[in-house]
């Protein structure tokens, strides 16, 4: 891996400012801490920041972000350093400011059904807490083990649960935002319903820290659902597999996950975790994985068989019922670790499509068409309920899209097929810094005008997270 790496802007001046913000140990420009926040999980892409910050709080980061609006440095957000479109990655050197430090859940409101978090919590710290007290936060990115909580707000992610329960968007009810100015702000009111002005808290959720930081979080919880019930389903054709998803629904169900995993993406992860839990036999081409949960036993059971008969349409082979907690957990480690097991497996390139869930069996064959065509092999795998596939590439020679021609125009091709099926470029992971080449495949000028416009009003002198979702000047 080559790192990329921009010096020069910080000075020794800059260095003891922030010291006296933080305290020596809080600020960091060792090599070895510069490599570790120099890279997140996309692609094979390092860029080294020029000097670390760990602050406490909104007020140090307001102090910080004081001093580098009066200086243009650029400031890089960052939270665990789990993303796939390269948000956190500090491309222009700079100040790397990392939330990990404000780790505190501040307040279960039981009353209300609503948690207070700083950023730095790990997402499924924060569903452990509430769970304790019979509450539900159900976005469940599959990194949910070690992302922060903050970063999932920057990026508005899903999960499987989403096709249910909806994505963070639908949660974040406030939040406590530092602007580059160094002003502190809430953006709305902890509140279900809000029509005053513009929805500042929506437009900060999904920003990928280009308007501000986000310092603290409040979010709506439901109840906690008593029973779920879990089952693999195998497929000889990708394509019945996908086919036999817009059929569930059509046939009223709403099952609160159902995953595809192609099978080649599941050789890769069962032998990375060594698992035998699921048959890999060359008369499978892929799986669904599907969950349906709620309070009732028996409706949960005569849902699953209905939804059972109903893929005997879709030439499913034979189903396998996950009997207990450790076999579902078995099932779902397998399912999260499908990413990280692609990538070391030479498949380093991640899409992130979604398409209206019935275009998803002519996205698929698009995606295979491409790969023939463009040299590279590809395994889907990913949120099929909400037609969300995520696309593993493995490219002989090319390992990183950022900056490479070859991969560009294959991208591009794939984001031309997305827009005319109705669908877009990311659903879950963001633009950041890989996908911005493409916005224009999706959007009219007039949209990244706009979008420009708030960029400019939220950061007048451009030094938060600087050339992430587009860049300034076209
Ligand atoms: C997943 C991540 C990569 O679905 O979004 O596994
Ligand atoms: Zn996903």
């Amino acid at each position: 891996m080559q790192a990329v790496s921009v010096k020069g802007l910080i000075t020794p001046e800059h260095i003891s400012l922030f010291k006296k913000i933080l305290g020596q140990q809080y600020v960091l420009a060792d090599e070895e801490s510069l490599q570790h926040y120099g890279h997140d999980e996309t692609e094979q892409l390092v860029f080294l920041p020029e000097v670390v910050l760990k602050p406490r709080s909104a007020e140090d980061i307001s102090a910080i972000l004081k001093i580098c609006n009066a200086d243009r440095l650029p400031v890089t957000p960052r939270g665990a350093g789990t993303g796939l479109s390269g948000g956190a990655l500090p491309h222009l050197g700079g100040v790397l400011i990392s939330s990990e430090r404000m780790n505190q859940i501040l307040e279960i409101d039981e009353r209300n059904l609503q948690v207070t978090t700083e950023p730095g919590v790990i997402t499924e710290v924060l569903q452990n807490a509430v769970k304790e007290k019979g509450l539900f936060y159900p976005p469940d990115p599959s990194s949910r083990g070690s992302c922060f909580i903050g970063g999932n707000i920057a990026e508005n992610s899903g999960g499987p649960k989403a096709v249910k329960y909806g994505v963070v968007r639908d949660y974040v009810l406030n939040l406590e935002v530092v602007l580059p100015s160094g002003e502190i702000i809430w953006t709305g009111a902890n509140v279900l319903k809000n029509s005053t002005g513009y929805n500042l808290t929506q437009l900060i959720v999904g920003s990928e820290g280009t308007l501000g930081i986000v310092t603290k979080i409040v979010l709506k919880l439901i109840p906690l659902p008593k029973y779920d019930l879990l089952m693999l389903v195998p497929f000889a054709s990708l394509e019945k597999a996908s086919e036999a998803v817009s059929a569930i629904f059509r046939a009223g169900f709403v099952p609160s996950a159902l995953e595809l995993v192609e099978i080649d993406a599941l050789k890769i992860v069962s032998k990375m975790v060594e698992s035998s839990a699921v048959p890999v036999n060359d008369d499978i081409a892929a799986h669904l994985i599907i969950e349906v949960d709620g309070n009732n036993m028996d409706v949960l059971m005569s849902d699953m068989e209905a939804i059972a008969e109903l893929l005997t349409q879709f030439e499913a082979g034979e189903i396998f019922f996950a009997d207990d907690a450790q076999q579902k957990a078995e099932l779902w480690k397998l399912r999260r670790r499908v990413a990280e097991a692609a990538k070391t497996s030479g498949y380093t390139i991640e899409e992130d499509t979604v398409v209206p869930r019935a275009e998803l069996p002519a996205l698929i064959r698009g995606v295979k068409a491409l790969g023939k065509k463009h040299g590279f092999a590809a395994v889907c795998y990913g949120h099929a309920g909400d037609g969300n596939l995520h696309i593993r590439i493995n490219h002989p020679t090319i390992k990183n899209s950022h900056g490479s021609k070859e991969m560009t125009e294959a991208l591009t091709a794939l984001f031309i097929l997305v827009k005319q099926l109705g669908g877009t470029i990311s659903g879950e992971h963001g633009i950041g810094l890989i996908q911005k080449p493409y916005l224009d495949t999706v959007f009219k000028e007039a949209n990244l005008r706009l979008m420009r416009e708030i960029k400019k009003a939220f950061d007048p002198n451009n030094i938060l997270n600087v050339g992430k979702i587009f860049d300034l000047i076209k």
